[in-house]
């Protein structure tokens, strides 16, 4: 998803820092953005750092001059029974999807001009209780909060904080987790997602560029009206019951 929302803020005109942990993906990206025409920067980031989200923002601005927007969009699942989840899955969860983008903001801030704008993904699970995966709902429910206050310090400052709250989309995670949690049979465990949506028989995944589109105009002076939202794209999933 954030390799998508690069690709949809390069096309505009954006130059773009790609970060993320393991770095073979990384500089292949990089590698693939440049081919294409567009002005992109591998960045190595591990979100549990504090040093490596300070020295990320750091190598960006050296590189690029100026930080206009920040998309913390990575994020790791994990799910199952609480009394299966270890301090390890919570300290892992906790600190990627929720540590890590708030320390990312805080190297960021003081580089941030007036009309910047900050953009986390959170989920579905941060606005309802995703049952069998409370560690992963509580740190995106912490991020949606963490947006909303955070779009409440940084007003006078005219930055904008919004959060996407994505459902089911097809990446690597859903793959990830139908893998690893789909006792086997990764077509079934999808499958019963999709069984889940309001669309019945004609609900399928959400692409990485339907939420690209709509994080590029969230970002964009388009959306100057929005700060402090945390927006469904779920196909109407945490509409109601
Ligand atoms: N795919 C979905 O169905 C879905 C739905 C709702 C929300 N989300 C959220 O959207 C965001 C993007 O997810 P995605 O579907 O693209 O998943 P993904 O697994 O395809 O990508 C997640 C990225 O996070 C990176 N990452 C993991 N640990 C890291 C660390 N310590 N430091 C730096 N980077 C790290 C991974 O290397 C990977 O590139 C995540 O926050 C996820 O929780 C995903």
């Amino acid at each position: 998803m954030g390799r998508a929302i690069a690709e949809a803020l390069a096309r505009t005109g954006y130059a773009v820092a790609l970060a993320d942990l393991p770095l073979d993906p990384l500089y292949q990206g990089e590698q693939a953005f440049s081919a294409a025409g567009h002005v992109a920067c591998a960045v190595p980031l591990d979100l549990r750092s504090r040093a490596s989200c300070y020295q990320c923002v750091a190598t960006t601005m050296a590189w690029g001059g100026r930080l206009d927007v920040l998309i913390n969009a990575a994020g790791v699942w994990r799910e199952g029974a609480p009394e299966s989840m270890s301090e390890a899955d919570w300290d892992l969860v906790m600190d990627v999807n929720l540590k890590g983008p708030f320390l990312m903001i805080q190297a960021a801030l003081p580089h941030l001009p007036e009309g910047a704008a900050i953009l986390n993904i959170a989920s579905d699970a941060g606005l309802v209780g995703n049952k069998g995966a409370s560690v992963y709902s509580a740190s995106k429910g912490g991020l949606v909060l963490l947006t909303k206050a955070l779009a409440l310090d940084l007003a006078p400052r005219r930055i904008r904080v919004n959060a996407l709250c994505p459902a089911d989309v097809a990446t690597p995670m859903i793959e990830f987790q139908a893998e690893t949690y789909g006792d086997g049979d990764p077509k079934a465990y999808k499958d019963r997602l999709l069984m889940q949506y309001p669309q019945g028989a004609a609900a399928r995944f959400i692409t990485p560029q339907e939420i690209a589109s709509f994080a590029a105009y969230l970002v964009s002076a388009e959306a100057s009206a929005i700060t402090g939202a945390a927006l469904p794209i779920d196909f109407g999933m945490t509409a109601g019951y």
